[in-house]
């Protein structure tokens, strides 16, 4: 038994006084290149992160759940047969997941479950899809569904459609439950097809750099970059057969829409299309170990989502311009959906200490003075960023566990 899985039976013991059944983990995510493609038909490359959510759960006489996140004060409670409604809550995720099993006639129970997580919560690390997929794999366990986990995937997404109101795309979800060891994955989301990618550069690793930026589920953003995807595909099918998603799209129709649509829309376009192309270039990269050329389209992607997709902030920005001078960082750029968040960035090994000191350096007050707080009140400062390496780890586990009392 690991150390996470003893000290979460032991805490589940002390808020319960109980035995759990079942022990899961769910790890967040880093996408290393395609970003804002998922909901665009279109390619992406993720890796899971060794920052994971723990859970551990047992069932019970009827239909209470009662749910507690190590870190919150709360004990949540629900009834699975009543109606749900969110609560604007981290509870809201695992209610979701119930929901959308509800609606598909999953046979379900009343539980117990405690929820650990280190996976920076709104930082762009998909901490709420590994919340989900936490949930649904507890809950398939618990009731003994088998339930494959792609559909797992597609069920933890509608949660954070249908239940959080969040209009992602499958990205998160299926990373958090199909990659694999020393893997990205690639995904192919129009038909959800995937395919294992080795992470092998002989000299050079990831980086993630947290802005402590918080991206504020920036839900209206999002939609409208949805939206004004949706108003570029209108017009390039006006003028060309079969393109049903920007996937199908090439730079050169957007020739054809200029003058027809706002300029916006063409950037937005522009970004998605480009965005894609890079894509599959990085595949080819990381097949035959080209850690600079990775590098370059990691630089371009940012460019593009900061110039033509404009979801960067001045933060990200920042680190990304430190990146680019430092010796030894052979690309970087901004991870998910942005307004805030983590870059990622592609490392020589060797240089990961000067890259962190850099970014604590160009962080760090520079009037310590004017960093009182007023009298009364509590200093109100952002957090310093945080550097760390990341590898590519495996997808989610589940566990039966069998404990004797
Ligand atoms: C969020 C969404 C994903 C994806 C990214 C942007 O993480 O959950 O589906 O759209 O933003 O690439």
């Amino acid at each position: 038994m690991d150390n996470n899985q003893y000290l979460m039976i032991s805490a589940y013991g002390s808020y319960f006084a109980e035995i759990p059944h079942y022990f899961v983990t769910a790890p967040g995510r880093v996408n290393l290149i395609g970003e804002h493609t998922d909901y665009n038909d279109g390619f992406v490359l993720p890796i899971a992160i060794d920052r994971r959510i723990y859970a551990t759960a047992r069932p019970m006489y009827g239909d209470l759940v009662k749910a507690k996140s190590v870190g919150f004060d709360e004990m949540e409670e629900f009834h699975i047969r009543e109606e749900l409604k969110k609560r604007d809550l981290w509870v809201d995720y695992l209610m979701g997941v119930v929901d959308e099993m509800k609606k598909d006639s999953y046979d379900l129970n009343g539980f117990w479950v405690l929820f650990r997580s280190d996976v920076p919560i709104g930082s762009g690390l998909s901490s709420s899809a590994a919340l989900e997929v936490a949930s649904g794999l507890l809950i398939s366990s618990l009731f003994e569904h088998d339930i494959d986990r792609l559909e797992l995937a597609k069920i933890a997404r509608r949660a954070e459609q249908n239940f959080v109101g969040v209009n992602c795309g499958i990205m998160d979800q299926m990373a958090t439950l199909l990659c694999t060891e020393d893997h990205a994955l690639f995904i192919d989301c129009r038909d959800q097809s995937h395919r294992q990618v080795p992470v092998a550069f002989s000299d050079a690793g990831f980086m993630v750099v947290d802005t402590k930026v918080k991206r504020k589920l920036d839900n209206s953003a999002y939609n409208e970059r949805r939206e004004q995807c949706e108003a570029a595909v209108k017009a390039v099918a006006k003028n060309k057969k079969g393109v049903t998603a920007l996937r199908d799209a090439e730079i050169s129709d957007l020739d054809g829409i200029a003058g027809n649509v706002d300029d916006v829309i063409i950037k937005r376009a522009r970004h998605v299309i480009s965005e894609n192309e890079r894509v599959k270039k990085a595949v080819a990269m990381l097949e035959k170990n080209d850690a600079e050329g990775f590098g370059k389209l990691m630089n371009e992607s940012h460019e593009s989502l900061k110039n033509d997709y404009q979801v960067s902030c001045d933060e990200l920005d920042r680190v990304v311009e430190i990146a680019k001078e430092t010796g030894g960082v052979l690309g970087a750029r901004m991870t998910g959906a942005g307004f805030g968040g983590c870059v990622v960035a592609l490392v020589k090994k060797g240089s990961e200490q000067t890259f962190a000191d850099k970014i604590t350096a160009a962080f760090a007050p520079e009037e310590p003075d004017s960093r009182e707080p007023e009298e009364g009140k509590e200093a109100d400062l952002p957090d310093p960023p945080e550097v760390f390496s990341v590898r590519p780890v495996g997808g989610a586990t589940v566990e039966k566990l069998d404990i004797k009392s």
